[in-house]
């Protein structure tokens, strides 16, 4: 049976309310739940499994049109509220997979690149274009900080570039790199998702397998970038790129440039100040209220225990 559309409810509530109001509204007849943000509070990407971390939760909750929503509404768990139920809309029917492909478009980042949904052609043939279908993993350039790292890249890789894209999502940052001229790139992500979704885009941009290779953060393959990276471009959180500060320099060769995103300009203290003893960084660039990181590798970037050593 078709839906000539739906009712759609929206619904405050807090991060420990959550999931008791989820799955009550799933009890209760909801087809299809969605999570904003209450407070204009900027969040960047959860990890696998895991539930956005903003402290106000506007949950938009999508019911059959002939349901009784009233009876619901009526009976929502009180603690699970922190303002009246909005009065539900209608809304009509659409193919959903069409209408989230119709807001992605060919955007031009930089001078050089051009990032094209795959299913469009690109504006201009002659361009570096990136050809990129996101399928479940992060990384459309849509994001300030994708857009950020994608502008430094343009400006950064060169011929001959060895790059690691960390935190590779779609791979959407190697690709650029290796369109722009890098070398060979290898990608790293915690999600296996992240992996297959890199892969699948690297062969939609003719990406030969010798030259880009995306692997889960304990992979064999890692040690051997060891000191040989040109640049290491990473755009996670502000927590998790702090733990990788060790990891993250010890793939720059001398010389090599990092350039770190997915962190808010008050985080860019912290952020400094953990690579303090590997590299010196430096705010390069702001959007939207993410800064993006850069520094240059002076020297042989020490093991952590040399640089435990010289305090
Ligand atoms: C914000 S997305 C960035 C994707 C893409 N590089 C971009 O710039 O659009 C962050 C990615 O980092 C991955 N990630 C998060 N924590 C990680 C970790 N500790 N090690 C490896 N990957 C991680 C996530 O799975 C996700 O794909």
């Amino acid at each position: 049976m078709t839906q000539a559309g739906w009712q759609e409810l929206r619904v405050e509530t807090t991060k420990a309310q959550v999931e008791t109001l989820e799955n009550w509204l799933f009890d209760h007849g909801a087809v299809a739940i969605t999570l904003e943000d209450n407070a204009d509070e900027p969040l960047l990407e959860p990890g696998p499994g895991e539930t956005p971390l903003w402290r106000n939760v506007k949950l938009v909750a999508l019911f059959p049109e002939g349901l009784d929503l009233l009876a619901v509404t009526d009976n929502i768990p009180a603690q699970t509220l922190v303002a009246p139920v909005a009065v539900p809309t209608h809304v009509p029917d659409q193919d959903w997979e069409r209408a989230w492909m119709d807001s992605f478009h060919p955007m031009r980042m930089g001078e050089r690149l051009w990032i094209c949904p795959s299913w469009t052609d690109p504006p201009e043939p002659d361009a570096v274009n990136v050809m990129l279908d996101p399928g479940l993993a992060f990384g459309t350039g849509t994001h300030p900080t994708t857009a950020m790292c994608l502008g430094e890249l343009d400006v950064s890789v060169a011929e001959g570039t060895q790059l690691v894209d960390y935190g590779c999502g779609t791979a959407i940052l190697a690709i650029a790199g290796l369109k722009l001229g890098a070398h060979r790139a290898l990608g790293i992500d915690n999600d296996p998702q992240a992996i297959t979704a890199s892969h699948q885009n690297a062969e939609r941009n003719g990406i030969r397998e010798e030259q880009f290779q995306a692997v889960m953060p304990d992979h064999e393959a890692i040690p051997s970038w060891a000191g040989c990276a040109d640049i290491v471009v990473a755009n996670i959180l502000a927590g998790p790129l702090i733990q990788l500060a060790p990891e993250l320099t010890a793939l720059l060769k001398p010389g090599g440039r990092l350039i770190l995103a997915g962190l808010l300009a008050n985080q860019a203290e912290a952020l400094m100040s953990a690579y303090r003893p590997h590299i010196a960084l430096h705010v390069v660039n702001d959007l939207e209220g993410w800064v993006l990181l850069a520094g240059t590798a002076t020297s042989a970037v020490p093991p952590m225990d040399a640089s435990a050593a010289d305090r």
